[in-house]
């Protein structure tokens, strides 16, 4: 196992209270911020959702929330790093959106968008990156291997990195928390090099955990140190920062231990959690 002394940085989290279905209040937000230190990470993007059902979703209440965290967290010595930002369902009106301030972009740098598709069905977002690019934005896809459009035709992985975007796996899918299908999919995106960040999506401590850790040793194991590096902790950084992310098939540089990573499934994870698709 390697231990990555508070290197993470996370660029997907509803660690914000009562905005959205992450945390339920302040004290569970303490919690999860106290989580993510102890696991290592040092900064994090808080990103309700908004649009889709979430529409009600302001991004002045999402910085609120984030100060108001921020002052908790600076009240007890938690040291955490947060910007805010969203998790957006993609929607037709989303460049505009973005433009007019009422959606957030990633750690509110202008450069980055965290882009959520529905969770049931694939449609491909090549017009939406061409869109978002002519502002000077670039497409982050979260958790593709949790769509099922996309399990059942992978390929699409590659058409999206093709037209520009970026890929963000969750950390839980690669340890098998998300059952073996989305696993499977994780996997092949850290074998050929369709991965760009790992990322918490965390929503609470119990249920739907920060997990960067775990994914980091994962990757160490399957594809070595330097593409955990890369993903877990220099990419997600260079979003934080606002500063550009090397877009295409990411190089990896070690092979996985195929044997090894099947001793760590957890058989009561396999098949799907519907449950969770929607979160
Ligand atoms: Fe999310």
């Amino acid at each position: 196992m390697v231990t990555n002394p508070l290197l993470f940085t996370d660029i997907h989290c509803h660690i914000i209270p009562c905005i959205d279905d992450g945390a339920k209040n302040i004290a569970e937000s303490i919690l999860m911020a106290n989580k993510a230190v102890l696991e290592g990470t040092k900064a994090l993007i808080a990103t309700p959702h908004q649009l889709g059902s979430n529409s009600r979703v302001t991004a002045d209440a999402i910085k609120n929330g984030v100060a108001l965290l921020r002052d908790q967290l600076n009240s007890q010595d938690i040291e955490l790093t947060i910007l805010p930002g969203a998790d957006v369902r993609i929607d037709p009106e989303l460049p505009k959106l973005l433009k007019q301030g009422k959606v957030l972009t990633l750690a509110d740098r202008d450069k980055h968008v965290l882009l959520e598709l529905p969770h049931d069905t694939y449609y491909p977002i090549d017009q939406l990156l061409k869109s978002l690019r002519k502002q000077g934005l670039v497409g982050i896809l979260s958790h593709p291997e949790r769509n099922r459009g996309i399990i059942k035709n992978p390929d699409v992985m590659w058409d999206v990195i093709e037209a520009g975007g970026l890929l963000q796996i969750t950390a839980a899918s690669l340890t098998g928390v998300f059952g073996s299908s989305c696993q499977e999919i994780a996997e092949l995106a850290v074998d050929e090099g369709l991965i760009h960040f790992i990322a918490s999506d965390a929503h609470d401590t119990k249920h739907r955990p920060f997990g960067m850790q775990e994914a980091f040793n994962t990757i160490c194991d399957m594809a070595g140190e330097k593409l955990a590096d890369l993903v877990c902790c220099e990419n997600p950084a260079r979003v934080f920062e606002g500063d550009d992310v090397k877009g295409g098939l990411v190089v990896k540089t070690a092979r996985r231990s195929t044997q090894k990573r099947a001793k760590k499934t957890n058989k009561q994870n396999k098949g799907f959690r519907f449950g969770w698709f929607g979160r």
